[in-house]
């Protein structure tokens, strides 16, 4: 039964705004509504992968395309005015929503990967050379770690990465150790999409400032779960996903200082980019737009506006409470198993999210009968292989958590978990 009081926000409302909620999962896919009757209530927890998108984002992409689709700055007729007003105001938005100084701070890209390959690419390739190092930390996202490796290979730059411990967390005296004067840039996840640890960004700015060198803060599962200050934070970069915080796919966010993204050059030539051009050079238009070349992510970053007018709607503390609130609640479920590892913080230290293992199933395998249950989960190494390998383990269950879930649906999770377990015992 769901009772709204458990709750700090109120899901049985935000519920409302989601029609894929109520549909049920299972049965035969080639032929929807055709295969036996074998389907279930569909229990969505797969949100730090991808979030659900409300009526509202829908809407703002609907009313785009039927009222005012049309190139940005390209044109003076009247629909292409709209478009742009509407393009550039959600910079606007986006800067107010982390704290940035003003749209010149915010990039559009595709998604977080593509934020992390610009500066990688655009700064790391001009900046890093023999001797310099770029510190990450061990439990980055592909997006961070492969990009950084892969650039230092280039430059010949070296990369380090800052433990973590037995219990999940950062080890800071280790960061501390390994941030010096060689540092160039430090790279780390904001909120940990395997072990939901909440690393001190903050701190690691402090470090990194200290030995003259930036930092990079992967805010793809924090922007969307509690409220984030990049001022506060004294982040140089930061990005993020539209597609994890209610708001469609082929959006993603670069923050960058002003100062910083004024000296650095171009990632991606082309039109939008450039102030002039002759046949020997060119001149690059101000910010955010001489990182954003060709037609840009137009009905995506409309969109993302309306995910955040969403998202402050419900009030990001609450959003935080909520996360943490079934976190929590998650944890404590999973750990009435003795047979069940979960990975990461106690509980009550996490981000929305829990990874664990059955004791003897894969990871698959034990996704394959959640996903009998209708329970929709993530099971993998969550694009984080080498903290897996430092874990021991190849893959493991991940159940992340969002604004419209509700305990119930942990309840179910739960439920399945333990069919498993008979199944397999
Ligand atoms: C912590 C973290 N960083 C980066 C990414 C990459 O995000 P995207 O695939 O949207 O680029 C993800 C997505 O799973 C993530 O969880």
């Amino acid at each position: 039964m769901r009772t709204q009081e458990q709750y700090p926000i109120d899901v049985e409302a935000i519920r409302e705004d989601f029609p894929i909620l109520d549909r049920q999962v299972g049965g035969d896919i080639e032929t929807p509504g055709e295969g036996p009757d074998d389907t279930r209530p569909l229990v969505y927890l797969d949100n730090a992968a991808t979030s659900q998108t409300p009526k509202p984002v829908v809407e703002s992409i609907v009313d785009y395309y039927y009222g005012y689709n049309s190139n940005v700055h390209r044109g003076i007729h009247h629909l292409s005015q709209e478009a742009s007003v509407a393009y550039e105001e959600a910079h606007d938005r986006v800067a107010e929503f982390i704290g940035a100084n003003g749209r010149e701070e915010i990039v559009f890209t595709k998604n977080t990967t593509e934020s992390l390959n610009l500066v990688a690419y655009a700064w790391g390739l001009a900046e890093l050379g023999p001797g310099d190092t770029v510190v990450l930390t061990e439990m980055e996202h592909h997006a961070s770690l492969v990009t950084w490796q892969q650039i230092a290979k280039k430059t010949g730059a070296s990369v380090e990465y800052i433990r973590v411990d037995g219990d999940g967390r950062l080890d800071m005296d280790h960061a501390a150790e390994l941030i010096d004067d060689s540092t160039a840039m430090v790279s780390a996840v904001h909120v940990s999409n395997t072990l939901g640890t909440v690393v001190p960004v903050g701190d690691l700015a402090d470090l990194a400032h200290e030995h003259g060198a930036y930092i990079f803060v992967d805010g793809a599962q924090s922007v969307p779960t509690r409220p984030v200050d990049v001022e506060a934070i004294d982040a140089d970069f930061f990005a993020f996903s539209g597609h994890k915080m209610l708001g469609p796919t082929g959006i993603g966010v670069l923050y960058g200082k002003e100062h910083i993204l004024e000296e650095m050059q171009p990632y991606l030539y082309g039109g939008e980019m450039i102030r002039s051009v002759t046949y020997e050079d060119s001149t690059w238009e101000d910010l955010p737009w001489k990182f954003e070349a060709g037609t840009p992510v137009i009905a995506q970053g409309i969109a993302l506006h309306a995910a955040i007018d969403y998202l402050d709607e419900i009030g990001m503390e609450r959003v935080q409470a909520h996360e943490e609130l079934l976190a929590e609640y998650a944890y404590d479920r999973l750990s009435e198993f003795d047979d069940v590892e979960i990975y990461g913080p106690p509980g009550d230290e996490r981000g929305g999210l829990v990874a664990f293992n059955l004791d003897g199933v894969h990871a698959h395998d034990l996704s394959s009968i959640l996903n009998d249950h209708g329970v929709a989960i993530r099971a993998g190494d969550h694009c984080t292989q080498p903290l897996h390998d430092k874990l021991g383990i190849a893959a493991s269950t991940r159940a992340s958590f969002y604004v419209y879930n509700e305990k119930s649906e942990i309840d179910a999770l739960v439920d399945a978990v333990d069919d498993a377990r008979q199944l397999f015992a």
